[in-house]
């Protein structure tokens, strides 16, 4: 829309009377582009063509009237003001139609009114359209927060049920070698566990309720190492484009999650170019409300419309056939992106492909420096005294023989007051505590903020199933904390103990 062009559509069966109308507004300025209708079918046909700022009717014409007409424009176009423009036919005509809906009443013989009616209507119109707007983005995250609450708790009862589940199998497998009756049941067993774990930790995802280990980071540096793995997972038919912006500012994030993040975005895009197409991942420092780090990704694919667009970050939701898409890969990414304290947004149309927008604030501090997980060469063993407190029986029984296994010597404690009492009698040196964190009575932080002063080298590892706030406050651990996350596997305890044994402060 150029300059003043006003889209105007005109209900009036005189021909004359709506070219005086146009007068009217022109010389108030305006440039009207108008259509004149005399009949119900002629408006439908008007207001399915195009859109209109405004509508001007006559109250009455022969075969319709204006009550007719601002029904037909309530049902197509509710935010479109409709003045009535009319001889005198009364003050109870005038307030009917303006109970009806009209947004003003303009007599024929005072037209240099009109313009500044019409000037009023569709200010009107417009603080209508920003007000529904507010309200349904309001509406909109109310749902996600409802569907977050909903799929955290899911996902935390099921934790505990897939820990017990994954637990007792990884504890029969431990004594049943390959090719022993059974054998391959127990791997379809522990297969299929496992995947229900990856659901249930993308719904932890999505709900925010992972414990993240955020460092500060240079998102340029993790766009370029995971673009690596992106251009073959993408193939060869899409093109993969990065711009990085010079000096960005660095953002804090966990960096496994924040490439999952990357990784579910461009596998999106590639599903949407089955024909081949560009994905674009583009960085930029932003200023408006706040230093912002916007990470842009962007593809030529098939686009969305505004009814995908409205459910797209909603768990399960997918346009994908039956056993294609599982409708957590966006849902993951807006709880990682909202956990690390960004958001997200999404522009698209059927056709124009999509672009995707992720805001994180930025931070002022020194890059973290990136240690990469030291390959573990030797299995992991040690002979030092760990002291173990769970009180879910099968979990404890499970850590303490893979410990056992690997050759420490294991005090075990069903709580916190029997871990202290333990801790008080035992003569030697006990150099690691690993402990569950939500436990009932005295909860994991709680015990080491107790066992401290009695044992000042103790190292500590927590372990969890879920981001309690007696983990970390919002799901974000205190730097430096050793944090295993449950369900584990033998190995992936094993070695987390030696990695926490070996750091070099405690
Ligand atoms: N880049 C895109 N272009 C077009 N449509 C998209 C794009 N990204 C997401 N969508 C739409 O949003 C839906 C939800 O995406 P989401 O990643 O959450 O689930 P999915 O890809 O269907 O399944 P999953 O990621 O769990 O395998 C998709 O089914 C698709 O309709
Ligand atoms: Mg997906």
């Amino acid at each position: 829309m150029g300059g003043n062009v006003l889209r105007v559509l005109i209900v009036e069966d005189s021909a004359s009377d709506a070219e005086l109308m146009v007068r009217a507004l022109r010389q108030a300025g305006f440039e009207p582009d108008h259509h004149r209708v005399e009949t119900a079918a002629a408006m439908r046909a008007a207001l399915d063509g195009q859109a209109w700022d405004v509508v001007l009717s006559d109250y009455s014409l022969p075969g319709f009237d204006a009550m007719g007409a601002l029904a037909l424009l309530r049902d197509a176009a509710p935010d479109v003001p409709f003045i009535v423009v009319s001889g005198s036919v009364g003050e109870d005509t005038a307030v009917a139609a303006m109970q009806a809906g009209a947004a003003d009443y303009v007599m024929k013989d005072r037209l240099q009114r009109l313009a500044s009616a019409v000037t009023r209507a569709i200010e009107g119109a417009v603080g209508r359209r920003e007000r529904r707007r507010l309200e349904e983005q309001l509406a909109h995250s109310q749902r996600m927060e409802a569907v977050g609450r909903l799929a955290g708790g899911i996902a935390h009862d099921f934790n505990n049920v897939l820990t017990a589940v994954l637990g007792s199998i990884e504890l029969l497998l431990l004594d049943e070698p390959p090719g022993r009756p059974h054998r391959e049941e127990l791997d379809i067993i522990r297969d299929a566990a496992t995947r229900a774990k990856d659901l249930i930790r993308q719904l932890l995802a999505f709900s925010a309720r992972q414990v993240l280990q955020p460092a500060v980071v240079d998102l340029n540096r993790l766009v370029r190492d995971v673009a690596k793995m992106l251009r073959r997972l993408i193939g060869e038919d899409i093109k993969l484009e990065t711009l990085l912006a010079p000096e960005l500012g660095a953002v804090r994030v966990d960096a496994g999650q924040m490439e999952q993040v990357l990784v579910n975005l461009a596998v999106n895009a590639r599903d949407a170019m089955p024909e081949g197409g560009r994905l674009t991942i583009k960085t930029d420092n932003v200023d408006a409300g706040g230093s912002q780090v916007l990470l842009h990704v962007s593809d030529s694919g098939v686009g969305m419309d505004e009814e995908v667009q409205a459910h797209l970050f909603e768990p399960f939701f997918t346009t994908k056939p039956r056993g294609k898409g599982s409708g957590l890969g966006l849902a993951t990414v807006y709880g990682i992106v909202r956990q690390s304290g960004g958001h997200i947004a999404v522009d698209s149309a059927p056709g124009r492909g999509a672009t995707f927008r992720v805001y994180l604030p930025r931070v002022e501090a020194p890059l973290d420096p990136t240690d990469r997980p030291r390959p573990v060469t030797a299995p992991a063993a040690g002979s030092e005294t760990i002291l173990l407190v769970e009180d879910e029986h099968l979990v404890r029984l499970l850590a303490r023989k893979v410990l056992e296994r690997a050759g420490y010597r294991v005090l075990v404690a069903a709580g916190g007051a029997e871990a202290l009492d333990l801790a008080e009698r035992y003569a030697g040196t006990i150099h690691l505590l690993l402990t569950d964190v939500v436990m009932p009575g005295m909860n994991g932080r709680e015990l080491m903020r107790r066992l401290a002063p009695l044992r000042p080298d103790l190292r500590v590892l927590y372990m969890s199933g879920y981001a309690d706030e007696a983990v970390a406050q919002h799901g974000v651990l205190d730097p430096g904390t050793a944090f295993l996350q449950k369900p584990f596997t033998p190995g992936g305890l094993a070695d987390k103990v030696r990695g926490v044994l070996d750091t070099l402060t405690a």
